[in-house]
């Protein structure tokens, strides 16, 4: 079986502030996308990584992949993305060749996903399932409110049960069937993948994350990751 991954890095990053598109700010002075498709290539299982751009940025990020080593072995396409996260995933299934039968999806915001967690993902899919998302404990309890205006106080609706909850990242890895026909047929807008997958009533499994899986939304998460990088090279 043949594995590409799918990599949407074609939002803005408003929730980081004003500059750049976000996986393309740098993180230890290489773009954040850069760190992601690395971390993609250096699983042995993947032997096609479908970049997925800025709307109007793939001649720019086709460079970026250029000019920076990667590994031989793995083929890199980059396609222009959309107004949605799901929009762009979209756009990245339809840039996959014949022959792949496994795919993942991965968020250019997760940049430093080490490799044993793609290789989890990937390994249970192999394994028999449709659909494998990696994730972890919750630390903070989780309320479910009813929405007010922003400073307004919130009714509390509901606290779940932290023990069953699980915080989702990316890697998710799809039968390539099952995630086509999920992006076909689901029209809400959702913010993960295996969440369409769950619409269509098809199971969904969840595999050990990890903490360095974190996905750089606000500006403390950038702290975090230039640190993590740091004491890898310590
Ligand atoms: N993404 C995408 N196309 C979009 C929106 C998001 O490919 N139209 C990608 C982002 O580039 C990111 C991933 O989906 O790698 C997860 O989204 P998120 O963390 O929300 O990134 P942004 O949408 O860029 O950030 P924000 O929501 O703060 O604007
Ligand atoms: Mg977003």
């Amino acid at each position: 079986s043949r594995t590409a991954v799918v990599i949407p890095a074609a939002g803005r990053g408003v929730r980081l502030g004003p500059g750049a598109p976000k996986a393309l700010r740098a993180l230890n002075g290489t773009p954040m996308l850069i760190h992601a498709v690395r971390a993609m290539a250096e699983s042995r299982a993947v032997s096609l990584v479908v970049v997925v751009a800025p709307p109007d940025g793939a001649p720019e990020v086709k460079t970026l992949l250029d000019d920076h080593a990667l590994p031989e072995r793995t083929d890199f396409l980059v396609v222009p993305g959309g107004d949605t996260r799901q929009e762009s995933v979209r756009a990245g299934l339809d840039a996959l060749p014949d022959g792949i039968d496994i795919v993942l999806v991965h968020d250019a915001a997760r940049p430093l996903v080490p490799v044993d967690t793609v290789d989890g993902v990937i390994e249970a899919v192999r394994d028999g399932a449709g659909a494998v998302v990696p994730a972890l404990p919750l630390a903070d309890t989780v309320k479910q409110v009813e929405p007010r205006d922003a400073g307004l106080p919130e009714p509390v609706v509901a606290t779940p049960e932290r023990a069953r909850l699980r915080a989702v990242q990316t890697p998710q890895g799809f039968d390539r069937a099952l995630l086509v026909r999920a992006h076909e047929s689901v029209t809400e807008n959702v913010t993960d993948d295996a969440s369409m997958i769950e619409q269509l009533g098809e199971p969904v499994v969840v595999v050990p994350g990890h903490e360095e899986a974190f996905k750089v939304t606000r500006p403390l998460d950038l702290v975090l990751a230039e640190a993590v990088l740091a004491r890898r090279r310590a």
